[in-house]
């Protein structure tokens, strides 16, 4: 338990600010009513920072992610006129395929949050959008797993070789990575002690960097946790088989570009990606992020879902609860998702994406009832 914990903000580009503005607000309710001191520091940054600065963040922004004890994040990602758009003309980006989105992709490797945490829970009441059309078509309660994603490697290595009529992207995948990604999923399915079993999900029929990732796992998974379940999928089966039969899955893992696309597919079965959030976890350090992009054409308009900001707030605290041993954090975490699925089940005060464009509520109502709802619950 510390007196006082450091929390960095980044709002970064597009809705990532207003949505984000929802979460801290719950954040400092939070403090308010447990009692609890969050030092909270918001540093500029994103797409549109590099742009107007030709630096990534103020001097100083990295070391202060470092000295946090946990950081939350909004998006990244800035257009101009329907473009993105990373660096002034004439002045190219050192690394282009980072330009800005350096801040995700830095803080995972530098801070070493080896593994991406991705809940695919599907609440009460939550309408999906599918044909246009809002409806419930999973059943809450049978789309309950988590994606694991490895987070420093595979293809986001940055580097690319240029070849003669081309680039060639390296898939990286070590044993030091993978053991300890594959590690994080079988205790997280210990932890559960639901289906006790974790499902390895990769392209091993064709890519040999993926075939050892599987063999990693099977390694890992035979020899310390003989009590666990393994399963083994290829991705492009597993795409149709989560929306399929998600009941299926307990904890799924995968190497870092599979980890991309199946939870973003997965978010699809639990409400979209209005609500699907991200804990970027290290043994140090973590970083939680709604999964949504930076949406630039719903950008300042007050209309953006601030659900995914919010339950990132929410997993940042049962995170810091169990790090520093804090059960008013812990309490805190189960609050703040009770007061979130208290307003899905009422289903009223609702952003568009969940309820439609006529019944839609404002990014910043959404936030107010989510916060009356935990003055509520106390
Ligand atoms: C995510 C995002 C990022 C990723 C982008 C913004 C670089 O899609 O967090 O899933 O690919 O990891
Ligand atoms: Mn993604």
């Amino acid at each position: 338990m510390k007196d006082s914990y450091y929390i960095v903000a980044l709002p970064g580009d597009g809705i990532g600010p207003e949505v984000l503005t929802q979460g801290l607000r719950i954040l400092r309710t939070v403090g308010e009513l447990s009692a609890i001191n969050f030092r909270i520091e918001e540093i500029p940054c994103g797409g549109h920072y590099y742009f107007e600065h030709e630096i990534e963040w103020p001097e100083g922004s990295f070391e202060k992610c470092q000295a946090a004890d946990a950081i939350v994040l909004g998006a990244v990602g800035h257009e101009v006129d329907g473009k993105t758009v990373f660096t002034k003309p004439g002045k190219p980006y050192p690394e282009p395929q980072l330009a800005g989105f350096a801040q995700v992709i830095l803080n995972r490797q530098k801070l070493d949050l080896y593994a991406n945490v991705r809940p695919v829970k599907l609440y009460r009441g939550v309408k999906h959008k599918i044909h246009g059309e809002l409806k419930q078509v999973w059943d809450a309660g049978k789309v309950d797993y988590f994606v694991i994603r490895e987070n420093t490697e595979d293809a986001y290595t940055g580097e690319t070789n240029p070849i003669p009529d081309g680039r060639i992207t390296p898939i990286r995948i070590t044993r030091r990575a993978t053991v300890r990604v594959v590690r994080y999923a079988f205790n997280l399915a210990r932890r559960r002690n639901k289906q006790r079993k974790v499902t390895c999900v990769d392209k091993s029929n064709i890519i040999g960097a993926h075939r050892f990732f599987r063999e990693v796992f099977r390694e890992v998974g035979t020899r310390e946790f003989p009590d666990l379940k393994l399963d083994y999928a290829y991705v492009d089966a597993f795409c149709q088989w989560q929306i399929r039969n998600p009941e299926w899955y307990d904890v799924v893992v995968g190497p870092n570009l599979v980890g991309d696309i199946i939870s973003d597919n997965g978010a699809t079965t639990a409400g979209g990606l209005g609500l699907a959030v991200g804990g970027n976890i290290g043994d140090e350090h973590a970083m939680f992020e709604p999964i949504h992009g930076s949406a630039p054409k719903h950008a300042g308009k007050d209309k953006a879902n601030p659900l995914a900001a919010i339950l990132s707030v929410q997993m940042m605290l049962d995170w810091l609860g169990t790090r520093y041993d804090d059960e008013r954090l812990t309490q805190a975490a189960e609050r703040v998702e009770a007061a979130v699925e208290r307003l899905l089940s009422e289903g009223k005060t609702l952003t568009y994406d969940l309820i439609g464009e006529e019944k839609a509520s404002r990014c910043s109502e959404v936030g107010g009832a989510v916060e009356e709802n935990l003055r509520m619950i106390g």
